[in-house]
């Protein structure tokens, strides 16, 4: 069966345990061809997922437009090496995956980003993915911070696409230009 033809074949390529965590934590397949469409502008763009879980946007981003590539970044460790194993495991190449905090990434080395509300569940604790991280109310203001901090320096012509942000982590320079088939899903162009 092909993955990409729907999001049931797409989520039973991962592991049970993660697959049944799809309807809350990871892109539907739907909104990710959309928010992929949005930012794989340009020649060659290097898009960034901030908070890229086991990979989900990447993948069907890095499937659909070749010319672009699709890097995810990812505070928990099992959850990015599934997402490394599954790209070799399709063949993508235009696809990395890189552990670590979103914080520490230096975001002048991409053009465009994608974010699915990364920083939520230090608000709703009982939608925990699992308990490997730090999880506080603090860290919730930190994170959405250091986000509007590093988005705010990029240049004019910036795009992202959220789905279901709070908004909080946008900086006031980027404007909303358009919504997905589900309205949850925003682009965004930094003027
Ligand atoms: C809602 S999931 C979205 C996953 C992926 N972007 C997708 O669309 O399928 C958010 C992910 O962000 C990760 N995350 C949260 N805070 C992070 C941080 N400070 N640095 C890196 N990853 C983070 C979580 O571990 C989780 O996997």
């Amino acid at each position: 069966m092909d993955p990409f033809s729907s999001d049931a074949a797409f989520n039973s390529l991962y592991p049970a345990h993660i697959a049944q965590l799809a309807s809350r934590h990871w892109t539907p397949l739907s909104v990710a061809k959309e928010a992929a469409q949005f930012l794989a502008v340009g020649d060659s763009p290097r898009i960034l997922d901030i908070g890229s879980g086991v990979g989900k946007f990447c993948l069907i981003g890095a499937h659909f437009y070749p010319n672009a590539f699709f890097a995810g970044i990812e505070h928990r460790g099992a959850l990015n090496t599934i997402a490394t194993n599954l790209a070799g495991q399709l063949g993508i190449t235009n696809t990395q995956f890189f552990e670590g905090n979103f914080s520490t990434i230096d975001f002048s080395a991409y053009q465009h980003f994608y974010f699915y509300n990364s920083f939520y569940e230090h608000l709703e604790l009982s939608d925990l993915i699992d308990d490997s991280v730090p999880i506080s109310n603090a860290l919730f203001h930190t994170y959405n911070r250091n986000l509007y901090k590093a988005l705010k320096k990029m240049p004019a012509g910036t795009r992202i696409a959220t789905f279901h942000s709070t908004e909080n982590e946008m900086p006031t320079s980027y404007e909303v230009v358009g919504t997905g088939s589900n309205e949850d899903l925003k682009f965004w162009i930094k003027l």
